[in-house]
């Protein structure tokens, strides 16, 4: 029997609406001038002939600016469990050296200690079965390849979180809240079970928003179970007087990357 945050997540994710929705505000407000993207990136450090599979890619955004300059002679598959996720990307990238594959992250069609680089973006702490994926990624990384997985900390978005239980009048649970189990601060003590080496790196931003209606979007596309009309009309009077009090609507993010080795760097 799925468990609520599973049926979330697929409901969530069974198109790329609700992630572009977040993908935007995060374009277009965020402080930090290099831009999330353009991080990662760095920090996957791809080289010529690798063997590389990201899972729960969603629209394959990660690709969308690098797919025609991507180092020479490199394999590179994207898996992601929602089949209309798995078409956006494919949608976004067809025609690049890219495949694309509907997969769950604890069933990877590739063969046993074949990869150099698995990627897992903001998506472990939707997979029910974590230890099983984190097991299976495992299995196809070759000794000493690497797992860049990134995530978001305790504190991200934190307002967004006050702000809706304001609106509600009462406690939200952290499940209501869909408050992640695989952070920046628990995710290295899980991944040093199966994997050495394991680091932990920050990506310094927040956003600064102009207007209450991006943010206000961004908080449908997440809870919009929880936003009821009176519930929706108090944020917005909550929203509307931290833009007169402020200039601008901020909220704190917390994300960044955990990086791992299977066996140890060059094992
Ligand atoms: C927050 S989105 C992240 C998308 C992309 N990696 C990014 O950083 O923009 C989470 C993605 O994980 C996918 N997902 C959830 N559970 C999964 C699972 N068990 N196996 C593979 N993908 C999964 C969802 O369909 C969704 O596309």
């Amino acid at each position: 029997m799925p468990d609520d945050e599973s049926v979330f997540s697929r409901l969530q994710y069974e198109t790329s609406a609700n992630l572009r929705i977040r993908a935007r505000m995060h374009q277009h407000y965020s402080t930090n001038p290099q831009g999330w993207a353009g991080w990662v990136w760095e920090r996957m450090a791809i080289r010529p002939r690798m063997a590389i599979l990201e899972i729960g890619c969603g629209d394959g955004a990660l690709w969308r600016a690098h797919a025609q300059g991507l180092p020479a002679g490199c394999s590179i598959l994207l898996t992601d469990l929602s089949a209309g996720m798995a078409s956006a990307a494919f949608g976004t990238l067809a025609g690049e050296l890219l495949s694309v594959a509907v997969a769950d992250a604890v069933a990877l069609p590739c063969s046993s200690e074949s990869l150099d680089l698995v990627i897992a973006n903001h998506m472990l702490y939707h997979v029910p079965d974590r230890a099983a994926a984190l097991r299976e990624i495992q299995r196809v990384l070759r000794p000493g390849g690497r797992l860049c997985a990134t995530t978001v900390g305790v504190e991200h978005m934190r307002e967004m979180h006050h702000w809706l239980i304001a609106a509600c009048g009462r406690p939200l649970t952290p499940a209501m809240l869909h408050l992640p189990s695989f952070t920046l601060q628990s995710g290295a003590a899980e991944l040093s079970r199966c994997f050495a080496d394991v680091t932990r790196e920050d990506y310094p931003d927040s956003l600064c928003v102009p207007d209450v209606d991006p943010v206000l979007d961004y908080m449908r596309s997440m809870w919009s179970a929880l936003m009821g009309q009176e519930e929706t009309r108090r944020l917005k009077e909550t929203l509307r007087r931290e833009l007169a009090e402020q200039g601008a609507i901020r909220i704190h993010k917390e994300s960044g990357m955990l990086v791992a080795f299977k066996g140890g760097r060059g094992a």
